[in-house]
């Protein structure tokens, strides 16, 4: 078992790993519930697996609970979705004195962090992560949003979580899809920061995709260790915290124009971040071997490097239209080496003119 805490003054919380934490999940959240309804909000699938555990668990600990089942998929991450979930809260008499728990993987935890944070000015919040990308991304730091058609998470808030508890049993079930999808967000922790990050996923990838327990605690831990310092340091990225970002530029511009079905959030990352090499190498802000290094690591994992046929004029466009976008310019973060990264404001003209030579975009 492992806790971290994530250091916010009045808003800190603790991230608790630990095999079965969700059968004793009640108990971990009845000090901080405040006595009202607690509305569960997770999706077919990781209901009919994990929903009966949970409410077990918040009826032993006398926690008056209801349980909403969310459409699979990216595309229910919508404005559309969240008024169903405030229709839903309203007929459950939901109010400050309860608490929103997200069970499930990124779509769910987003999207019921952004109803909790908005639905009467803001309701209490728990993470219960059952992806490997949610559990070292995702449920920590606070960003919740939705979609909307022209872009990912274009409408969200910063709401910080009141505890993120992960069990690893729930990776078991995890289809080996979705586990290579989440390395991809620990290949980017150990890219921006952590070499023995980055060597340790890559020698026990097999074992972190068999959801092997003390390979998988070994990344969660790390991953959330060097996300906890970063959001502690600029919870609201106004610098420093778009570092995590590394491989996103891209990586949301294949989302948007795939229509989010195509590509996992992961795998959309790794090819973002294999395109992000190419470009520091071309740049000089990196060796041609670290991007190769980097390329074939991925690929090794079994993660998609080669983009996508995608038009140039789009693919900028789509990036234009991305919320950390600085004007008139694209801020990009760049990587110098395995272990460190920096953000550079990038003129559109230069980012064009390397999408079509280096990337090969039409
Ligand atoms: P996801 O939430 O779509 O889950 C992937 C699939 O796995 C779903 O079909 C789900 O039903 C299934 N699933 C979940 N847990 C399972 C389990 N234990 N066993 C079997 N099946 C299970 O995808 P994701 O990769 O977890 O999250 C992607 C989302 O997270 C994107 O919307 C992305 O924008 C967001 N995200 C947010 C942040 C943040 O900081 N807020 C960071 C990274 C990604
Ligand atoms: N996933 C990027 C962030 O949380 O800032």
């Amino acid at each position: 078992m492992s806790k971290i805490s994530v250091q916010l003054g009045e808003r800190s919380y603790e991230i608790v790993i630990e095999p079965g934490v969700l059968d004793r999940a009640g108990a971990e959240i009845s000090s901080m519930h405040r006595g009202g309804t607690v509305a569960v909000i997770s999706n077919p699938r990781v209901a009919g697996l994990y929903a009966s555990a949970l409410t077990r668990s918040l009826d032993a600990a006398g926690i008056p609970h209801s349980v909403f089942a969310v459409p699979m998929g990216e595309r229910y991450k919508s404005l559309s979705t969240c008024r169903k979930l405030y229709e839903h809260f309203l007929d459950i008499k939901l109010d400050r004195a309860g608490m929103v728990i997200a069970l499930g993987g990124g779509v769910i935890g987003d999207l019921a962090g952004f109803t909790a944070g908005t639905f009467v000015r803001g309701v209490d919040f728990v993470q219960i992560p059952t992806t490997l990308l949610a559990q070292v991304d995702a449920s920590v730091g606070g960003k919740t949003a939705v979609d909307l058609p022209r872009g990912k998470n274009l409408v969200g808030v910063f709401h910080q979580p009141k505890r993120v508890l992960i069990d690893t049993n729930t990776l078991k079930s995890l289809p080996k899809r979705e586990l290579r999808a989440g390395l991809a967000e620990v290949f980017k922790h150990g890219i921006i920061h952590d070499q023995y990050l980055f060597d340790f996923t890559r020698d026990n990838a097999e074992a972190l995709l068999n959801a092997e327990p003390t390979a998988l605690e070994v990344v969660i831990r790390r991953s959330c260790e060097f996300k906890a310092d970063v959001v502690r340091r600029d919870e609201r990225e106004s610098g420093l915290r778009a570092i995590l970002n590394f491989g996103h530029t891209i990586g949301h511009a294949i989302e948007t124009l795939t229509g989010y079905s195509r590509f996992k959030h992961g795998e959309a990352v790794s090819m973002g971040m294999a395109a992000a090499a190419r470009l520091s190498a071309v740049w000089g802000y990196c060796t041609q071997d670290a991007c190769n290094n980097l390329i074939t690591l991925l690929e090794a994992a079994g993660l998609p490097v080669q983009l996508p046929s995608m038009e140039r004029d789009s693919c900028l466009a789509a990036i234009q239209k991305d919320k950390k976008r600085a004007l008139g310019t694209i801020r990009m973060v760049l990587m110098k080496s395995i272990g460190e990264v920096f953000i550079e404001e990038i003129s559109t003209e230069k980012l064009a003119s390397a999408f079509k030579d280096t990337l090969q975009m039409q």
